[in-house]
Order: C-alpha cells, then structure tokens, then sequence
C-alpha cells in the first residue's frame, strides 16, 4: 500500500516544498489533492529558486508523474503560467502533467468576491491570499461550481455559466458596489482554457488507482496546514478545504487502506499568515530577528509572517488529527542563534492550564502560552547531514519536540538545499533522499 502523505502540520509554509522534492526522487506520482494557488511551496535546487502554486512539486525528476486530484480548485491561467515558466526554466512538463476532470475551477468572479469581501470586513478581515479560493469552495458546495471537466465540453456550458454568472454578478453589483464580470470575456477565457488545458485533463482518480494497484509509489503533496483546516482549524480564519488526511482521501479519490504513511512537516518554530489566533506569537524583537533571519514572508503574497515558538499544544492537536507515523522537523538552522530557546507545553485559560487545542477562536484569543526554556546551542546547525553533527543542546531540542509532538522526528531539515536533510530513520521506505 504504496501512498505516502506529507502534510503541513501547523499554519502552513512549514517547509513542504522541499520536503516533497527531495523525498520524490523515486516517486512514481506525485499528487496536490487540496487547496489551490493560495499555495506556496518553494523549490531550491542547482537551477534556483523555484516557486510553486499549483504545480506538484515532484516536476524535477524526470520520471516522476504530477497531477493535481479533484479536491484541487484550479485557476487556468496561473496554471498555464506555471507551465510556460517552468518550459522557460528548461522543464517541459507536457507529458508529465495531470489535472482531474472533477477539479473545480477558480473563475474571474471568484477572485474578484474574495477580495470585495475581504476589502468589505475592513479590519474584520480574514486576510485570505485573495486568489479567490472560498468562493470557488462555497460555489462547490452550492453545486453552482465549474469543473475541468466541464471545458471539454465547452459549448454545453454555455447556458449554465449564464446563470451563475448573473447569479454572481448580483452579489458583486448589489451586496458590494463591484464592477460585473462578462460572460462573455468569460466564455472567451473557458475555450481558451479548453485548448490549452484540454490535454492535461483527465480521469486522475483512477489513474492514481491503477498505479497504487500496480504498486507504484504515489506521494500525496500537502497544501497549506492542519492549523489551516475548514473542519479542525482556527474556524473562521481558515482556509476553505481539508489540509488534513481526509482531505487526501477525498481530494483523490483514494481510499485510506491505500495509505501506509503520513509524515507531518513542523517547522522549528511557527509562522502564520493572515489574521486569526496564535498563542506563541511573538511581537518583539525576537520576533522580528527571526523574521528577518529566515526570511519569513509569504510566497504567495509576499506579506510578513506572523513569528512564533514552537506551540506543543497545536501540535498534539495536529498529531490527533492526521495519526503522523513520521514527522520531518525544518529550519532547525534557523535557531543557531537564540538561547534560550522556547516551546508551549500548555496554556492558561481562564485561570486553568489545558494542555488541548480549544475549538472555539475565542477561547484560543484567550490562551496564554506556557513555557518550558531550552539552552540554546553555540554552535550552528545549518547545513548539517547526520545527526551527530548537531550540537548537544539541539538535539535535546530535537528529542524534547519529539516527545511533544507524540511521533518520531525521521528527517531534519537544516537549510533550504537538498542536501541540507538528515535522515535519522529512513521514512519511506521506497523512496530514497
Ligand atoms: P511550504 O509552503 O510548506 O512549501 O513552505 P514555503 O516554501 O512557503 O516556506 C518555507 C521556506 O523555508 C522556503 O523559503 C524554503 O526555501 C525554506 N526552507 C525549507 N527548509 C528549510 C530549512 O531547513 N532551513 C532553512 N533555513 N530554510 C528552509
Ligand atoms: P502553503 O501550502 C500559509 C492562509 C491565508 C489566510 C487563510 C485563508 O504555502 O503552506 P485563503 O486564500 O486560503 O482563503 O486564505 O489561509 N493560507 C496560507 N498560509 N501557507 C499557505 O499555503 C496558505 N494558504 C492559505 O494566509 O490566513
Ligand atoms: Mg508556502
């Protein structure tokens, strides 16, 4: 049972990106089976600095299948995009591409209702990537969506998009002062898509079956984080899809028995983007030092990323969630710096010390963290690739994590390149780093 999940495991760019590309080196498959190009998954290898929304991260090596499952929401053109850049870069992935038929599609009026009603919540605002990833979800829901599947028969869409369109078009006129969108730009755009995407399109799901059935090794690529999740997140700030293991299941059409492992990725630290609780935040200079050390601004919009210390709580939480067999801690490096070194083993609410994620946003607001402090290690981390290169103090970091988390760190990542990964234990068996 040859699928393997790697999934986010806190608020997102926990580092998934190069995770997936160096653990699909001999994957046969490698499948997004959730959120869209709200994504950011950042690539760093001997051509560069590669940034990925949509496309599956196991692109660079040549024998490795990426397709985008159902639960995807795609936008065309940023899709097309992607693959112009990426043949520009001396990658033509033409042959090594699929994108579902139940994918939906993320339309012109998706994008412009995320950002008038993000703009209409004034400081309300949920601070979403604007790439118009709810309303394409909550037209998914009202069955009023348009799926990939729906450009190969273009002509008969006609009549469907009039209604949506119009239907759309009166929130954005009428609830926000916006400017209408044509349909027919908009049909213009879909027979564009048709002739372009048309050959990428296809039945995945069962594709993906026959694989797993073959016993082809098919990795299943996280997008955004547990944290993130529409169901076990921090409702309402949130994304609008299941980052979490279901959502692989759902998102691909692939029934859980197909699955043998489920690797969580943890930063060293946390980050968040966009509005919503975070307990470990931190808003001062430590903050700000490991912001600016790591670089920590979104791929995708490039705004500042909320800075924070590790958060146990949340990640028990997320543990329960998605039943890791494996966890891959990244950007230990970033540490090499701070002493002490800081994790949140409870918090208080109300008076008490809880050591469970609260489901209710408000209870979270109200959480103060609680923390144990760790030495902080003298000498630097970075680049490192066995375990004994880590410096006493950081290990015992490393091993405290683990213990926190409730499942085996497998792989430490410590820097952005391929080869700065320890492997510890291997993590999957079939596919070598
Ligand atoms: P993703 O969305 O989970 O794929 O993560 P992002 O690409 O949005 O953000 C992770 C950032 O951390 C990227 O800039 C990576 O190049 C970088 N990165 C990944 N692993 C490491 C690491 O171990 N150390 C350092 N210093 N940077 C890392
Ligand atoms: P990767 O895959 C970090 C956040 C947004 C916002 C919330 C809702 O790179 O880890 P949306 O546009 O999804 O409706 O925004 O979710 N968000 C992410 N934060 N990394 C991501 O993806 C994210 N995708 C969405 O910042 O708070
Ligand atoms: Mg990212």
């Amino acid at each position: 049972m040859p699928a393997y999940a790697v999934l986010g495991a806190q608020w997102g760019d926990e580092g998934k990106g190069k995770i997936i590309d160096v653990l699909s080196r001999d994957a046969d498959i490698v499948a997004r089976f959730s959120g869209g190009n709200n994504a950011g998954h950042t690539v760093i290898n001997e051509e560069g600095k590669f940034s990925f929304h949509i496309i599956p991260c196991g692109v660079f090596w040549p024998n490795t299948m990426n397709v985008i499952g159902n639960g995807v929401v795609v936008d065309p053109d940023v899709l097309l995009d992607e693959i112009d850049n990426l043949r520009e870069r001396g990658h033509d992935i033409s042959e090594r591409l699929l994108v579902s038929e139940r994918a939906h599609l993320i339309m012109p009026y998706h994008v412009a209702l995320d950002n008038l009603s993000e703009a209409a919540l004034g400081k309300e605002a949920l601070g979403t990537t604007g790439k118009g990833i709810g309303p394409t979800y909550s037209d998914k829901a009202a069955r009023t969506g348009i799926r990939a599947a729906d450009l190969l028969d273009v002509d008969s869409l006609l009549p469907r998009l009039d209604g949506i369109i119009k239907h759309n078009n009166a929130i954005i006129t009428t609830i926000y002062g916006g400017e209408p969108i044509s349909l027919d730009d908009v049909f213009a755009k879909c027979k564009e898509w048709a002739e372009r995407l048309g050959p990428f399109i296809a039945p995945v799901e069962r594709i993906v079956h026959d694989a797993l059935k073959a016993n082809k090794n098919v990795l299943l690529e996280g997008a955004q984080g547990a944290l993130l999740d529409l169901d076990h997140g921090t409702y309402p700030f949130v994304t609008s899809s299941n980052p979490t293991i279901g959502g692989a299941c759902v998102g691909m059409g692939m029934h859980p028995r197909f699955i043998s492992q489920i690797v969580g990725v943890f930063k060293a630290y946390c980050t968040r983007v966009g509005t919503g609780p975070f307990p470990t935040e931190l808003s001062d200079e430590t903050g700000e030092a490991i912001r600016e050390l790591a670089q920590e601004f979104g791929v995708t919009t490039g705004r500042p990323r909320r800075v924070g210390w590790f958060d146990a709580v949340a990640a028990k939480f997320s543990t329960q969630i998605n039943g890791y067999t494996s966890a891959v801690l990244t950007r230990l490096d970033v540490l090499d710096d701070f002493d002490p070194v800081k994790i949140c083993t409870g918090y208080e609410l109300d008076g008490e010390i809880t050591t469970d994620f609260p489901g209710g946003v408000a209870a979270l607001e109200r959480c103060k963290p609680i923390y144990e402090e760790m030495s902080g290690w003298s000498s630097p981390t970075a680049s490192a690739t066995t375990i004994e290169e880590l410096p006493r103090e950081a290990r015992e970091y490393v091993d405290r994590l683990q213990e926190l988390i409730g499942c085996p760190i497998d792989v430490i990542s410590t820097g952005p390149h391929r080869h700065e990964t320890i492997r510890v234990r291997p993590l999957i068996d079939a596919v070598s780093a």
